[in-house]
């Protein structure tokens, strides 16, 4: 399915590192103040503009918020069930301290009226700074240039500043400042979408006290239920022009400071304001006063110029970790630094915060934070700032008591369960079908852990509650797994894809679950080694036993992931393939997203997703699951996913690009890189899409460079997509900084800094030190796609584990005659006959011998050889060979075997797939053995097919070069530093999926 898109607005100019907007566009308005919205973790604020808006009043949503500072509401259901979540926290819009109005010789600017002479307003991705630069000429005629900066502190948490100058243009003129503090707050409408807020802001707070003296004003309020304070206070002065009058006032909740002075023609005059914003989530009320006061005046220090030198600072270290640059397409890098920059604006960093799926920057979700952090925004963090990701999991366990409570109503008793929507850890879900019941929050909070603690080696983490953490969640699943027959059951959960609902095994889940739970048990192996102390009075408190540990690992050995055997796919869960499928056809395009224009019931009675379920598994767990497999579940559930959760295109594009799909691949990452700037989903108004921003660097990273981290170790296969020349990035990996770079000359990995390291580059490892930080690797090349007739095989290696044995074999003659038998030698005896493998090894020891015995020790080696493939079974096919012959002849190839072993049709029958081969070479009549030609050309003959239209399959280097002299496209099986001439490698038959040759 490809993602429905709702109508976009005008687009904005294409600039790599900036956004920009040239004109005023009132239709846009409530997108750009979403755009052009800024934020430091803690404030953030829309970009709405500084005089009041006067256009539509439905045109421009106000908001100014402080992560995690909220109301609550009691939910009220009309039918009520026990353990239904009680209330709801919602993020608080504040009052509004941004205010500044301007009169031109008593003329109120604004942009609705006079004429607008030249219009632009930038936010550069570096600077963190927002400008508006108008040249305005009021109705009266007098022309002004207006440079209006905002920014929001990326070094002091409480600080919002601005500078607003004002130029006569023409003739001296009275210039009017007034500033306002504004208590007044609009909330966001109640709206049908549940994706929006409920519009509780504007009956939330109550103003406990107001000051306003010339220059200064203060706004204190309560909010009404979660009694939390808020302090709101700003300066403000003016520099140029005459000597400033100003007064104070305060009218109908608003705070005003008037400065009025004359301005020479073409001299500016400033005024700079700044604005404190602390909440007693930071501080008890009784010291807001100094905290805000504090902040105001180291503020003042340095000004706004200043400020705006701090923010360039800080962000320069960002982009420093973070830049992704990608030559050839500068709407793309755009869109990656934009959302890059609305991330790192919006990720709490206190440690009491967390990032909430708009961020910043609208009231959409209502503030609310959802496993988006763990799973789409964290891996970004992780791998750039990894102290601000972990910032954000320690926020997760300060709210572990919460999950306990909330465990406890859900009947577990005991263990924790995490809500899955909440601002401070209560259960803000009131639809418990795709809310509550989505327990993989457990999962993917345990599992960001992990990776955090495998990226980074910190695990101080884990000793500071995470382990704690870790445990108390596993508690849950371990409550839930229940045996049938031999496998553990996880009942009544819903996955990912909340357009199926309430259901058993879960794939997605289950992944998940068998990955926390093996995890718990390793941590208390761990800890119980290197932290005893630590561990013990955990133990104690947790009153946790060895036998718990014990079962946690029985689970995630036996917990059940479905399988369709005859599909040859994962099932969703265990009811979902069962289901009707979707009549996509009929669906018309004004009915997406489904969610909008179907009862739940008709949806769940489908199979449709609204994302990514399986194929998240695939990636988060990929080494669990063969490519064959990911392919073939790529293709079933790609074409029933509707891509109606803007976290789904870019983990279908991670898929797409790890099974060869590198179109697809690119289709779904652009679905995804500028969803908010053109506005692709169509409510891009009320905030940003946090989660789709953190998969647009996964797509990246681990989507078209490949990277998975294995039991700490970095792996990556890059491959370039055709639009682009060359991309970059970089890495943070244990306190090293690492760098990527892929162009059509290859792939460059650089050390920029830190320990030496070896990563993989397609199972290849790559060293690099100080010594030598670069090395360089080719791309692989490009398979040409053929339409074949037949597949030609070799055996041993290929679809047996033979050669091991043949290896053994030969290793204990070599010993016997004291000739030394190393892995060269080895490799280089793979696909030989047996006589030209024992000259060889005679050649290597320098000795030669007589022909009868050289006869008899060709024959002991067959003995040894054939005791050791005496007990082979079907079991002994290597992963994915049986798949494969049975996918090559169900797309009605032939299938050849080409083997110089004299014991392949025994091994075949040993097997028990002899019939599976249209012919087999028979070794005896061969002249020549590998790497001459003779026996592949045989095969084809054999086959009645023409060498040329045959693929041939070898692990051996004597194979391919077999296989190329007879003309045939070679598919290596081993490593590609190994089998140089082969036109493509993969690791074994379980990534062979026919698709990627065949034409
Ligand atoms: C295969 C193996 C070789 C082996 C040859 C002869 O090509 O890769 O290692 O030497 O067969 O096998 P045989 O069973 O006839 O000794
Ligand atoms: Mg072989």
């Amino acid at each position: 399915m490809s993602a429905t898109s709702s109508p976009t607005l005008s687009s904005l100019p294409t600039d790599p590192w900036r956004l920009v907007e040239t004109r005023w566009d009132a239709d846009a308005n409530l997108l750009r103040e979403t755009l052009f919205a800024l934020g430091n973790g803690h404030i953030g604020t829309r970009g709405t503009y500084d005089e009041a808006w006067q256009g539509e009043p439905d045109a421009s949503m106000e908001g100014t918020y402080v992560n995690g500072f909220y109301d609550t509401e009691a939910i009220r259901y009309p039918e009520n069930a026990y353990g239904f979540a009680r209330i709801n926290e919602f993020m608080l819009n504040l009052p509004n301290a941004k205010g500044v109005e301007i009169a031109i010789d008593g003329e109120r600017f604004s942009l609705a009226g006079g004429v607008i002479v030249a219009y632009e307003r930038s936010l550069d991705f570096r600077e963190g700074v927002l400008v508006r630069t108008v040249e305005w000429k009021s109705p009266a005629g007098r022309r002004v240039r207006i440079v209006a900066k905002r920014l929001v502190s990326l070094s002091r948490s409480a600080i919002l500043a601005q500078s607003v100058a004002v130029t006569p243009l023409d003739a001296d003129a009275t210039v009017e400042f007034v500033t306002t503090l504004n208590s007044q707050v609009r909330g966001s409408e109640e709206s049908f979408d549940p994706r929006l807020g409920s519009g509780a802001s504007a009956r939330a707070l109550s103003t406990v006290e107001t000051t306003a003296t010339p220059g200064r004003s203060v706004l204190v309020s309560r909010t009404r239920n979660s009694g939390l304070t808020l302090r709101i206070e700003t300066l403000a002065g003016v520099a140029g022009g005459s000597t400033p009058e100003c007064t104070a006032s305060e009218d109908g909740g608003v705070l005003s400071q008037r400065f009025r002075v004359v301005a020479k023609a073409g001299e500016a005059v400033t005024l700079e304001k700044m604005t404190a914003i602390v909440t007693s989530r930071d501080a008890p009320v009784s010291e807001l006063a100094a905290q805000a006061a504090g902040a105001l005046e180291g503020a003042r220090a340095v000004g706004f110029e200043g400020l705006a030198d701090e923010q360039r600072t800080r962000l320069a270290a960002f982009w420093e970790k973070a830049d992704i640059e990608i030559e050839g397409d500068d709407a793309l890098s755009q869109g990656l630094h934009f959302n890059l920059y609305h991330l790192f604006q919006s990720i709490g960093r206190d440690g009491r915060t967390n990032i909430a799926a708009k961020g910043l920057t609208g009231e959409g979700y209502e503030g609310h934070s959802f496993w988006d952090t763990e799973i789409y925004v964290l891996p970004v963090f992780l791998r750039t700032l990894p102290d601000l990701a972990r910032a954000v999991l320690q926020h997760r366990i300060g709210y572990l008591d919460k999950a306990r409570a909330r465990a406890r109503d859900l009947g577990h008793v005991r263990g924790a369960l995490y809500p899955w929507r909440t601002i401070t850890g209560e259960e803000c879900s009131a639809y418990f079908p795709a809310g509550t019941a989505q327990y993989h929050i457990n999962a993917d909070i345990a599992f960001a852990i992990k990776q955090y603690v495998e990226a980074t080696g910190d695990d101080t983490l884990l000793t500071d509650g995470g382990a704690e953490l870790v445990f108390e969640t596993a508690r849950v699943w371990a409550d839930l797994a229940h045996l049938v027959e031999d496998s553990y059951h996880i009942d009544e959960v819903t996955g990912p894809d909340e357009y199926t609902a309430l259901v058993n095994n879960n794939f997605y889940t289950n992944v998940m679950a068998k990955t926390h739970v093996g995890f718990a048990a390793e941590v208390a192996g761990w800890m119980e080694r290197e932290k005893p102390e630590a561990f013990a009075k955990l133990y104690e408190r947790l009153d946790l036993t060895a036998d718990e540990v014990a079962h946690w690992s029985d689970v995630s050995d036996r917990l059940r992931l479905p399988y369709d055997e005859a599909r040859g796919i994962h099932a969703q869960d265990d009811a979902f393939l069962s289901r009707k499928v979707w009549d996509f056809a009929g669906t018309p395009a004004e009915n997406y997203p489904l969610l909008l224009h179907y009862h739940p019931l008709v949806i769940y009675r489908h199979q449709v997703c609204k994302q990514a379920d399986v194929v998240l598994a695939l990636f988060l767990r990929g080494d669990l699951f063969p490519k064959a497999i990911k392919r073939r579940d790529f293709d079933y559930y790609e074409a029933i996913t509707t891509h109606d959760s803007s976290l789904s295109t870019c983990i279908h594009s991670i898929i797409a690009a790890e099974v060869g799909l590198n179109e697809r691949a690119y289709e779904f990452f652009m679905d995804t890189a500028r969803m908010d700037i053109d506005n692709t989903h169509g409510n891009t108004f009320h905030g940003v899409h946090t989660a789709a921003m953190g998969g647009t660097w996964m797509s990246v990273v681990h989507g078209f460079a490949g990277l998975r981290a294995l039991n700490g170790e970095l792996h990556f296969a890059p491959t370039l997509p055709k639009a682009w020349s060359r991309y970059r990035f970089r890495l943070v990996d244990h306190g090293r900084t690492l760098e990527v770079a892929v162009s059509a000359a290859g792939v460059e990995f650089r050390l920029v800094e830190g320990e030496a390291i070896r990563l993989f580059h397609r199972g290849e490892p790559i060293d690099l030190s100080a010594a030598e930080p670069m090395r360089s690797v080719p791309l692989p090349r490009a398979f040409d796609r053929k339409p074949f007739k037949a597949v030609v095989f070799d055996l041993d290696g290929v679809i047996t584990d033979t050669a091991r044995f043949h290896h053994l074999a030969w290793k204990r003659l070599a010993d016997t005659l004291n000739i030394g038998f190393d892995e060269d030698l080895a490799e280089s005896l793979k696909g030989i006959d047996r006589r030209m493998s024992l000259r060889m090894i005679l050649d290597k020891g320098g000795v030669t011998l007589e022909p009868a015995e050289f006869d008899r020790l060709a024959d002991m080696k067959n003995v040894w050889y054939k005791e050791l493939i005496g007990t082979m079974t079907r079991n002994d096919l290597l992963p994915g060979a049986l798949e494969t012959l049975k996918t090559v002849r169900a797309a009605g190839l032939k299938v050849g075997l080409a083997s110089v072993s004299q014991n392949a049709p025994a091994i075949l029958e040993r097997l028990g797939i002899a019939d599976m081969f249209d012919a087999v070479v028979d070794a005896r009549l061969l002249k020549r053995g590998k790497p001459d030609p003779e026996i592949f050309l045989k095969a084809a003959a054999q086959l009645g097919v023409d060498p040329a239209d045959c693929l041939g399959v070898e692990d051996a280097v004597a194979g391919v070069a077999s296989i190329k002299g007879a003309g045939m496209p070679a598919l290596g099986i081993g490593r590609s530093s190994v089998l140089t001439e082969a036109d493509a490698v993969i690791p074994g038959l379980d990534a062979f999926v026919l698709s990627d040759y065949l034409a």
